[in-house]
């Protein structure tokens, strides 16, 4: 009878939370989405500074842990060159707007239209990653370990975030004092 608490739903064993590869890229794509959505609503320059810098920093890590990990997994594993290397390409398209984007700031006039197109250009990636017959779904056939990668994907961006969260610090500091 005093066991009803313990009735939340999910896993029912204590054991480590698995997180397959697939479901931690998703993740990504998903709280990048929710970021730029709450950019396009955001009124104040502090506010939008602070949503561009966390959605430059998301994507610099999951671009990096894809190009590290996954995509040359997915490569050796498919032999799917072409959508592999149309990953790549965009990839190194948003990096130089993410770079744009950290070099500048929402009191720039193409501030805007550059997190804007920024935000479309990922849309269309992820949708290319996602979609039927896309990158995901031709891993999930494969014979590509993907709860191993899970793990290897978790580490590195654990290790990346850790590294980037202290220069999106020191960024906003300097920031700050620049204003006073
Ligand atoms: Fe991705
Ligand atoms: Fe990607």
């Amino acid at each position: 009878m005093a066991k009803a608490k313990k009735k939340s739903g999910g896993r029912s064993t204590r054991q480590r939370p698995r997180t397959d590869a697939i479901s931690l890229l998703k993740a990504d794509h998903r709280q990048v989405e929710e970021w730029f959505s709450q950019f396009e609503s955001a009124r104040s320059l502090e506010r939008k500074r602070a949503l561009a810098a966390q959605i430059c920093q998301a994507l610099r890590v999951h671009t990096q842990i894809e190009d590290e990990i996954f995509y040359p997994a997915f490569l050796q594993a498919t032999e799917e060159e072409d959508i592999h290397h149309e990953a790549e390409v965009e990839h190194e398209g948003a990096e130089k707007l993410i770079a744009e984007i950290e070099g500048s700031g929402p009191e720039d006039d193409y501030y805007n239209a550059k997190v804007h197109v920024l935000s479309e250009m990922i849309k269309h990636h992820v949708n290319e990653e996602e979609k039927r017959g896309g990158m995901f779904a031709k891993a999930k056939q494969s014979d590509m370990d993907l709860s191993a990668l899970g793990e290897q994907l978790a580490a590195r961006k654990a290790e990346l975030m850790a590294s980037s969260g202290s220069t999106l610090r020191a960024a906003a500091r300097r920031s700050a004092e620049s204003r006073v």
